[in-house]
């Protein structure tokens, strides 16, 4: 099968020939039809620190995908062949305190698909029945293939109560995008959102009715007097991973606002703690999906009007993949699916 291979240790990714995975007795076999590129796929590309000293090579990437099952284990009873799907893209073990309590999204023994065993850029994927999502017919495959980071927007948006909340979103890449379309379906109020690109701003307020504000040039005390807001955000979704922008958000919180924390910054870095204390903010770290309720929630969600289909930029066939990840890495798309059929 084709498959797409971080196969030396060095910047880029080989489509290689490579054969179809066996399935165990609790694991069905996935005929891959389209894929998302992730921010993770593109650090793996460029072979960045972290990718090195986390990435066993080779190694066929991808964790973002749709498909259909076209073989089940001896185990497995509740899918069948023909079901089309999608899944969880966190690996977790049952034994852990936090498992056996049903909150799997917290075991600290969770690997990623695509990132520590054999990912999904392929055209068949071997996946725990445990991690499949099937889906519903109206949800389509391309849809079906940003649920992954979909799932992280929904996740870090639902930590909080957003319903009349005036909401300040850093970040304005696919999954900050998403998720103010995701805090205005809950009731938000305003909703702002930052960046530094324009284009990503721009695409910000096609996705979801927000306030796009570029931080280099605009002034966020002037937008908060434009909307009426008086005392500041009640809560914080910092999508960016940068300090500055984590510093600005909490400068311009109420008392007691509230923080989920989803960018991942890329060293550590020095930050005004007395701020969070004397203002009594509440942080709260945010990692993958909570399994399962953020599927089920963001199932719902857009079988009830949520929109975020404008999210996806470039919708590409596989074979151009060589271009797909220069426009990834460059910064100069949103969300990129690959057609694999
Ligand atoms: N915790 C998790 O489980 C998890 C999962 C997926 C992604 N992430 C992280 O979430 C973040 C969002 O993911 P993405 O794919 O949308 O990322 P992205 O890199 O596409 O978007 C980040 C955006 O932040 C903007 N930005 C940079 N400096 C800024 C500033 N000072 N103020 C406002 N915006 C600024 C960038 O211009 C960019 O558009 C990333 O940091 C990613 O690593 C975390
Ligand atoms: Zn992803």
């Amino acid at each position: 099968m084709k498959a797409l291979s971080k196969q030396k240790s060095e910047v880029g990714i080989w489509m290689i020939d490579a054969p179809v995975p066996e399935i165990g007795p609790d694991d069905v076999l996935v005929k891959i039809n389209k894929t998302g590129i992730c921010g993770t796929d593109v650090h793996i590309y460029k072979w960045d620190e972290w990718a090195q000293k986390t990435i066993p090579v080779p190694m066929i990437t991808g964790h973002e995908y749709a498909g259909e099952i076209v073989a089940v284990g001896a185990n497995v009873r509740n899918l069948q062949v023909g079901q089309r799907v999608s899944g969880e893209g966190h690996l977790v073990g049952m034994n852990s305190r936090a498992s056996r309590a049903g909150k799997y999204h917290l075991d600290p023994e969770t690997k990623g698909i695509g990132v520590n065993v054999q990912g999904t850029f392929a055209e068949f994927a071997k996946i725990p029945a445990f991690n499949i999502i099937p889906l519903p017919d109206t949800i389509d495959d391309e849809i079906g293939a940003i649920l992954d980071p979909l799932g992280n927007a929904v996740h870090t948006a639902l930590a909080f109560d957003l319903v009349g909340e005036d909401v300040i979103i850093t970040g304005a890449g696919p999954i900050g995008i998403m998720g103010a379309a995701i805090a205005r379906h809950v009731g938000a109020r305003h909703v702002v959102i930052t960046d530094v690109n324009p284009e990503r701003l721009a695409l910000a307020a096609e996705v979801a009715d927000v306030h796009p504000v570029n931080v280099a040039n605009e002034d966020l005390r002037d937008v908060m007097a434009k909307l009426k807001m008086k005392e500041g955000f009640d809560v914080g979704l910092e999508m960016s991973g940068s300090p500055a922008a984590l510093d600005q958000m909490i400068d311009h919180l109420v008392m007691g606002g509230r923080i989920a924390l989803l960018g991942v910054p890329a060293r550590p870095f020095h930050f005004d703690l007395s701020k969070v204390v004397f203002r009594m903010v509440t942080l709260k770290g945010i990692y993958g999906r909570e399994m399962f309720d953020t599927w089920h929630k963001m199932l719902a969600m857009l079988e009830s009007g949520l929109d975020v289909r404008k999210v996806i930029t470039h919708r590409m066939k596989v074979d151009d993949y060589a271009e797909a990840f220069e426009l990834a890495s460059a910064g100069k798309a949103s969300k990129i699916v690959l057609d694999w059929t």
